[in-house]
């Protein structure tokens, strides 16, 4: 599908965002581990978290949307089903990953595998370590799906991750959950912590200092209410529009400001962002809050380590304040980019240099001169890549001329309402 974007006078009003898709992720796979019904309000329902839950249904658990709430009755972590078919997750990287994890303690024998990007991506990250506590895979050249595991015994390990990865964390956690002995792991920057706080909230013994994570096998885990905030992921792209569209004053209610999270926050308010964090509040174990946007004018950043694990999902849209702030941008330590959905670094690169952007890739990051830049609208493509997709189409608020986006179904992997609340916002 092709979406055009047209320049706006201003974005007004205020909305939630979409349901955080991390969160959404492990609230179904997490109840995996604890027999009895778990209850999710605010689930995002969007295509990466309903092939968790399809995978998680050929496990045995049973998943019912019902009403505002998502009920899942799993019969716990020793009585999941040997799947029959191959496990299909789709686009998602947190699904594959997290249930290697999973299954890697499972004495039967799972297939995993994606479509056409996520059949790219390196698994070898979580085979690794998930075949030093006892697990068997096998996969494409030792790390490309699909990825056959044959769940084993297993014995805690202590692992220093090689880069920074919620994803390879937290299947660790879940095969730790299930093996003999301690694991732990260690990671220089900072991660996203989420599986950490619920499994704590489930009654697991989770033992966490700066740097490090420790989890103890555990013989009966609880089920719990969730409560989703919104995703920050998602707000990122309408914090950027109502920063660099002049006259906007945007409220974004309730979202997720996790500090393993919001370095987007720390990034555009260095830049100039004129943000305000509002109404702060504890939500199911989470901190959420309400943020405030009104446009402002941004000067040059430099992005590096140890932020960039607290904001990797956000550099695409960063790149677009970066191609209005005043001299020369430049993002390092972030080569991960080009192992995600899409090879990011080169996507938007290449499609926001097509709008008149003069931006550059370098092996780890980007180079955005946003003084020489001059935003157009031309033909642009996602790369199949979802938050692709929604960069350009705010970098398209602002371009003179009209941009037409191809692949633009692909927001449906996170945020299948990003279209109708960019248009509710717009003022032309
Ligand atoms: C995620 C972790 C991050 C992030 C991804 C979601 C998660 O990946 O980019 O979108 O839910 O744990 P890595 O763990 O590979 O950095």
């Amino acid at each position: 599908m092709r979406y055009t974007v047209n320049r706006v006078s201003f974005l007004k009003g205020e909305t939630e965002v979409a349901p955080d898709k991390s969160i959404s992720h492990r609230t179904v796979i997490l109840s995996a581990l604890s027999p009895g019904l778990s209850r999710v309000s605010n689930f995002l329902q969007a295509e990466d978290t309903q092939a968790t839950c399809r995978c998680l249904q050929s496990l045995g658990l049973d998943i019912e949307q019902r009403g505002q709430e998502m009920l899942i009755k799993s019969p716990g972590i020793n009585d999941l089903e040997e799947p029959e078919m191959v496990l299909d997750c789709g686009n998602s990287g947190t699904t594959m990953r997290l249930l290697a994890g999973l299954l890697a303690g499972r004495p039967f024998t799972a297939i995993l595998s994606g479509d056409s990007s996520l059949n790219k991506r390196p698994m070898g990250r979580v085979m690794k370590p998930l075949a030093m506590m006892g697990a068997h895979f096998m996969a494409r050249q030792d790390s490309f799906p699909p990825l056959a595991i044959q769940g084993g015994d297993l014995h805690g390990i202590e692992y220093s991750m090689p880069v920074a990865s919620a994803q390879v964390k937290s299947a660790l956690l879940l095969a730790g959950l299930q093996a003999q002995g301690i694991t732990t792991v260690y990671e220089e920057a900072p991660s996203r912590d989420h599986t950490e706080r619920m499994l704590e909230a489930m009654g697991a013994t989770i033992t966490r200092i700066p740097g490090q994570v420790s989890v103890a096998p555990c013989d009966r885990l609880y089920p719990q209410d969730w409560e989703v905030p919104g995703d920050i992921s998602s707000a990122a792209f309408l914090m950027v529009a109502a920063t660099i569209v002049p006259n906007s004053e945007v409220l974004l209610k309730r979202v997720g400001i996790n500090p393993t999270r919001n370095g987007i926050l720390d990034v555009l308010r260095s830049m100039g962002a004129n943000i305000e964090v509002l109404n702060s509040r504890t939500s199911a174990g989470e901190p959420v809050a309400d943020i405030l946007v009104r446009s402002a004018q941004l000067k040059a950043v430099r992005v590096a380590n140890p932020i960039i694990p607290r904001l990797i999902d956000e550099l695409p849209v960063i790149a677009v304040a970066m191609a209005v702030a005043e001299g020369v941008s430049v993002v390092n330590d972030a080569a991960e980019l080009r192992v995600k959905e899409s090879d990011r670094i080169a996507a938007i690169t290449s499609e926001l240099g097509r709008m008149g952007v003069v931006i550059e890739p370098t092996p780890d990051g980007f180079i955005v001169d946003g003084s020489k830049s001059r935003l157009r609208g031309t033909n642009v493509n996602s790369h199949g890549d979802h938050r692709i997709a929604m960069s350009l189409a705010v970098a398209g608020l602002i371009a003179d001329q009209t941009t037409n986006i191809d692949n633009a179904e692909v927001v449906n992997i996170s945020y299948p309402e990003f279209w109708n609340t960019l248009q509710a916002l717009s003022r032309q």
